[in-house]
C-alpha cells in the first residue's frame, strides 16, 4: 500500500519534471509560432488622452521591456522544452512612420534568425489581426502546412508585459484553443458568461485547431470591421462553432475589474 502511494507520487513528480509545467502538456521537441499583432511603442495608459496610438518615443523603454518579457517568460521556457520558436510580426503603422520598429524591435529576434514582418497602416483590430494571420500563413505556405507542422501557435500583442512563465499559466491547456479570460465583471455587456464577451488579448492553439480558428476570425461578430470596430470580444460563439466548445479553454479564471483594467492577474500587464 505504502509502496504504491510512494510510487504514485514519484510518477507525478517525474511527469511534472518532464513537462516543466503544472498545466497540461506544454509541447516538447515541437515547433512553435509566435504571432505579434497590434502597434509597437504604443502610448502608455498613464499618458494616454484619447485612443492610444502607436510609435511614441516616450514608450521605447516600456515597449522593449514588454518584448524582453515575452522572450523571458514565453520563448525561453518553450526552448527549455526543446521547441523551436519562429516569429511573425505585424506593426499596424505605416513603415515611413515608425523606424523604431526596424531599428529597435526587430533586432530582438535576430538570435532566432529574425522574424517575418509586415508594416501597414491598420485601421481596426480586425484588419490588424487578419494581416497577422495572413502573414503567418503566406510565409510558411498555407493552412494545411500549419495544421500539420505547428504544435503551438501563440497570438499576442506588442503592448503586453509578461509577468509569469507560460509553464505557470494556471488553467492553460496546450492541446486546446486558449483564450485569456472572460471580460470585466460588472461592466455592461461584458459581464456574464463567455458567450457575452471574451478577453481578446491572447489566442493560443495547436496547429490542429488553426483552420477552425482562422475561419472564425472575420466572421460576422468576430474581428469583423463592421461590428464594434473589429474587436474580438464577441468571438466565443464563432470559435465554439468552428472548433467545438470542448476544445476551448481559458488561460486563467481571473477576470478583469473595470478599473484598474488588467492589474492583479499575475500573468500580464498592459503597458
Ligand atoms: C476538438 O478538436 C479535435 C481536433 O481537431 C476534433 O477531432 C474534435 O472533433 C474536436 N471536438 C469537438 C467537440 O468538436
Amino acid at each position: 500500500m505504502l509502496y504504491f502511494l510512494v510510487f504514485g507520487h514519484l510518477v507525478i513528480v517525474l511527469n511534472a519534471l518532464t513537462f516543466g509545467s503544472k498545466n497540461r502538456a506544454l509541447p516538447k521537441h515541437g515547433r512553435v509560432a509566435i504571432l505579434l499583432r497590434g502597434q509597437a511603442f504604443r502610448q502608455q495608459w498613464m499618458n494616454h488622452v484619447d485612443a492610444r496610438s502607436g510609435c511614441h518615443d516616450d514608450s521605447i523603454p516600456a515597449q522593449l521591456k514588454c518584448t524582453d518579457s515575452l522572450l523571458k517568460h514565453i520563448v525561453t521556457p518553450l526552448e527549455r522544452n526543446f521547441n523551436t520558436v519562429e516569429f511573425f510580426v505585424v506593426n499596424g503603422i505605416d513603415k515611413s512612420a515608425c523606424p523604431n520598429f526596424r531599428n529597435l524591435l526587430m533586432p530582438k529576434f535576430a538570435k532566432w534568425g529574425g522574424a517575418a514582418a509586415k508594416e501597414f497602416d491598420s485601421k481596426t483590430q480586425a484588419d490588424n489581426m487578419r494581416a497577422t494571420l495572413e502573414l503567418f500563413k503566406d510565409t510558411v505556405g498555407g493552412s494545411d502546412y500549419i495544421a500539420k507542422w505547428y504544435d503551438l501557435i501563440i497570438i499576442l500583442r506588442h503592448d503586453a508585459e509578461w509577468l509569469s512563465s507560460i509553464t505557470e499559466w494556471p488553467t492553460a491547456e496546450f492541446d486546446k484553443l486558449n483564450l485569456f479570460s472572460l471580460c470585466e465583471d460588472g461592466f455592461g455587456r461584458h459581464q456574464g458568461p463567455k458567450e457575452n464577451c471574451v478577453n481578446d488579448i491572447l489566442h493560443m492553439m495547436p496547429g490542429s485547431l488553426w483552420k477552425g480558428f482562422r475561419n472564425a476570425v472575420g466572421s460576422r461578430l468576430c474581428y469583423n470591421p463592421g461590428h464594434r470596430r473589429g474587436l474580438g470580444h464577441d468571438c466565443y460563439r464563432a470559435f465554439a462553432r468552428q472548433v467545438g466548445e470542448d476544445n476551448i479553454t481559458f488561460v486563467t479564471d481571473w477576470r478583469p475589474g473595470v478599473i484598474p483594467h488588467f492589474g492583479g492577474n499575475g500573468i500580464l500587464e498592459l503597458m
